[in-house]
């Protein structure tokens, strides 16, 4: 099977899955160890026993579909990632249902984008078909790892990296396909709470024709410096204006950002080239339109999201993103200006997005678009 855009039926999943040799670790988390590993785990620090994987070499095409113990990669210092970060990834999540069962959301899509990212890095693109086997092959075999308590999750981390032992500037011969699974609460620690944002004033984060689109691991390598620089002013965040005019809004380092009107209008950033297309960004598009709000995806110029924060116009902005979900904003600045957003709080359509969203993630709500796939 090639395709990159397809939805797999349950029956076709067991297949997919079958393709997938397991070999678990002797060495697996004790439960009491796990149990203690899954309450409150801080993003992205903790690892479930196993990790999926695919190699492709340019003679073979992919081959080797597995499922081995979670351990360190032994890379050569010469493997071409290191040098010249021809690198992609992903992030999804599986949520556990009422049920036991464990489901995930959207798959399809990042499987579409992880295909997209591939050709922009000059890498193989990995089918639908095995995206969605190697997340279902992991979960199934970790799923004792996928956390039930509220807001928490296991998040899936898929990515690519070019391995060959080569300092030529080329497309690599060889590339690994992994996928990692960590089980998360909030991404944001102090839970759901409003986050402060700085708009970076001396850096972009991609141009036309750049990788803005492509989840890259150089992206967002791009935006640590002025992350780091927003964090130092006392914000939680950075967002990025374009790099053309340095005019327009486009994203967040890592998460895609909203604007609400108080005339219940809600806008969007639309996306140029140098936007990432967020899952979440396409869904939320969808819910408030469901909602009967007037949707629009267009340039934002920041001038005109200051002056909406400081006569009122503007009622509510919020971040979004796989691992961020839907958070609010509370605050936005840069070297000119200072503005609470909404006095400060949690918007309201912000909040109810949010629920609408995880409702369905979790089982709670009826799944009306079809975005839920069951993997276990
Ligand atoms: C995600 O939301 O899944 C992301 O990839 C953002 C970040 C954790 C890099």
């Amino acid at each position: 099977m090639t395709t990159t855009s397809s939805t797999i039926l349950p029956a076709e999943l067991e297949d997919l899955v079958a393709l997938f040799e397991v070999s678990r670790t002797d060495a697996p988390t004790s439960d009491e160890e796990r149990e203690a590993s899954l309450q409150a785990p801080k993003f992205g620090t903790v690892f479930t026993d196993h990790m999926a994987r695919i190699t492709w070499r340019a003679a073979d095409g992919w081959v080797d579909r597995r499922v081995e113990p979670y351990g360190p990669l032994q890379l050569d210092p010469a493997t071409a990632v290191l040098h010249y970060a021809q690198e992609i990834f992903e992030g999804l999540k599986a949520y556990k249902h009422a049920d036991g069962s464990v489901w995930t959301f959207r798959p399809d899509a990042n499987a579409a984008r992880f295909a997209r990212s591939a050709h922009r890095l000059a890498l193989p693109a990995l089918t639908v078909d095995d995206f969605v086997g190697s997340l279902a092959a992991l979960v199934r075999t970790d799923v004792s790892w996928v956390p039930s308590g509220e807001d928490s999750s296991l998040y899936l981390r898929p990515f690519m990296y070019a391995s060959e032992p080569f300092l030529g500037v080329r497309p690599s011969a060889e590339v690994e396909y992994l996928v990692i699974a960590s089980p998360v609460g909030p991404y944001f620690a102090g839970g759901v709470k409003p986050v402060s944002i700085w708009v970076a004033e001396d850096y972009h984060r991609a141009g036309p024709g750049g990788t803005g689109a492509a989840k890259c691991g150089g992206n967002y390598a791009a935006s640590l410096l002025p992350q780091v620089e927003a964090q130092k002013n006392g914000f939680d965040q950075v967002c990025f204006l374009d790099a053309v005019e340095d005019k327009y809004l486009e994203e967040l380092g890592g998460m895609n950002v909203f604007v609400v009107k108080a005339d219940g209008s809600v806008h969007t950033p639309e996306l140029t080239g140098s936007i990432l297309e967020g899952v979440t960004r396409s869904s939320i598009l969808q819910l408030v339109a469901d909602r009967g709000h007037e949707v629009v995806e267009r340039r934002i110029p920041l001038a005109e999201l200051v002056k909406g924060l400081a006569s009122g116009e503007v009622a509510e902005v919020f971040a979004c993103g796989t691992a961020a979900v839907v958070t609010p904003v509370g605050r936005l600045a840069g070297s000119t200006f200072d503005h609470a957003v909404g006095g400060g709080g949690a918007g309201e359509l912000t909040m109810a997005v949010r629920a609408e969203l995880t409702d369905i993630q979790y089982g709670r709500a009826a799944d009306r678009h079809g975005w839920m796939r069951r993997l276990a």
